[in-house]
């Protein structure tokens, strides 16, 4: 009777670790594109410089891709231009189609001509077309490749399959690398990225004009370099609450343009994946100004406790800044709390503040998702966390319930 409990008991442990185990290594499982063209050495100027460029993390992160490589004959080509390294780096970024391509698919496109989105064209820095390769099945068997801003002619042909997980990733050489004299142009390194020009090409223009006309700007522009979020909300919603903007303080029209930034760079994956208080460019040693970051598994929404406004595009998401349009603007509480709950008796303030204060709550940010492009943080990294937390938290059940089980076998003793 004991021995079949000890050796239930024993079996409980054995299981719980070995479901452990499973989920570590099971979640462990993202491509690895360093790792993937290690084993081709003619691809070792190509992989460096997706690794010096910091896109390599960019291109782990994605999912259903297609990266175009090219050989090392192909990237002297490319440095012979002497290209800063943002302008290298948009280039290698226009070989990253934003879709699965293997050879199969690349022979069979509907039509014989396919636009594909690329990563150039995810980095809101290209402009029209400039960010789509045109691909096109030719005659005898060819597949040729060309930036949609090339003005017609193939740049580039297929050459062979260096790697296929569909449909998570393939990786393809191309003859040459793809020209694209808009990518080529001297672009700005990351941390010259102009923020307000960025949010008026893209929705965000009154909130970028009240912002450029606001000390608040210069708090966004030292945040730039060291990581940075924001939420800017539409011209529609912006247009609208203008009138109220214009009746606060000199000090409030501050703070609520600075409510408008979180100080770390967090991905859209990243907020998805973390609820909870998030510290912004407003935020002081009181601990004031802080908003918190709700999501239900696919939309991301910003509740302040005024008002609670969703993201509804993805103006650039690219280390270290992401820009995410809302469709309100966000209403810190400290600014319209009183206007909007009308004849506060006096006793009520007071006492929402008072436990507030004692308890001394942590208003940290929520943990950021490491996305600095050094330890190669993702998404899934973010999930293989949590899931690893909740292993631990299910095995610490386990054990529980492995002392429990003994405990009865020696009352039975
Ligand atoms: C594709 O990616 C997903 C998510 O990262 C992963 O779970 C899956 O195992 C990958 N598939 C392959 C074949 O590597
Ligand atoms: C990817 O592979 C390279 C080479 O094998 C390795 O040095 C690097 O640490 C790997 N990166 C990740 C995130 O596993
Ligand atoms: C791609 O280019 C070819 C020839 O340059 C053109 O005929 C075709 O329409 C283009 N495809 C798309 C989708 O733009
Ligand atoms: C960004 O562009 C705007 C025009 O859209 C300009 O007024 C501003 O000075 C620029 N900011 C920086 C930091 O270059
Ligand atoms: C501006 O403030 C005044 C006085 O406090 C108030 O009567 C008015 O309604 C406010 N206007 C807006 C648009 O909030």
């Amino acid at each position: 009777m004991q021995l079949r409990q000890t050796a239930a008991a024993a079996a409980a442990v054995v299981l719980s670790l070995s479901f452990l185990l499973l989920l570590l290594t099971s979640t462990a499982k993202a491509h690895n594109i360093t790792h993937i063209l290690e084993k081709n050495p003619e691809f070792s100027t190509f992989s460096h410089y997706l690794t010096v460029t910091q896109l390599a993390p960019e291109i782990n992160r994605r999912e259903t891709i297609t990266v175009c490589a090219v050989d090392n004959a192909g990237m002297s080509d490319l440095l012979a231009k002497h290209l800063s390294i943002g302008g290298i780096r948009n280039v290698l970024s226009l070989h990253v189609l934003l879709d699965y391509f293997d050879a199969k698919k690349l022979h069979q496109i509907t039509d014989g001509t396919a636009l594909a989105a690329t990563m150039y064209q995810a980095t809101g820095e290209a402009t029209g077309s400039a960010g789509f390769v045109n691909i096109t099945d030719l005659k005898g068997g060819k597949v040729g490749f060309s930036p949609q801003d090339s003005g017609g002619g193939v740049s580039a042909t297929f050459v062979k399959t260096v790697e296929a997980i569909p449909y998570n990733i393939s990786v393809i050489q191309i003859s040459s690398i793809l020209p694209s004299p808009e990518a080529e142009a001297p672009a700005p390194g990351p941390s010259q990225t102009n923020i307000t020009a960025l949010m008026s090409a893209h929705g965000c223009k009154v909130f970028a004009e009240t912002l450029l006309a606001n000390p608040a700007e210069q708090t966004f522009e030292t945040n730039v370099e060291s990581g940075l979020t924001i939420f800017c909300p539409g011209d529609d919603a912006m247009k609208g609450f203008l009138p109220k903007f214009k009746n606060l303080t000199a000090d409030g029209k501050q703070s609520l343009l600075e409510f408008h930034g979180m100080p770390i760079y967090q991905t859209l994956q990243g907020l998805k994946s973390s609820n909870g208080l998030a510290n912004t460019l407003a935020t002081d040693g009181a601990r004031r100004y802080d908003f918190t970051v709700q999501n239900d598994g696919t939309e991301v929404t910003i509740v302040t406790g005024v008002a609670t406004a969703k993201i509804t595009n993805t103006l650039v998401e690219e280390t270290p800044v992401a820009i995410y349009q809302v469709n309100k603007v966000l209403m810190p509480k400290e600014l319209f709390k009183a206007a909007l709950t009308p004849t506060p008796a006096p006793a009520p303030a007071p006492e929402a503040d008072a436990p507030k204060s004692s308890k001394k709550k942590k208003h940290k940010s929520p943990p950021a998702p490491s996305d600095s492009p050094a330890d190669s943080p993702d998404a899934d990294a973010d999930v293989a966390d949590q899931t690893a937390n909740g292993a631990v938290r299910f095995n610490a059940g386990g054990f529980g319930a492995v002392i429990l089980c003994m405990w009865f076998a020696f009352l039975q003793l």
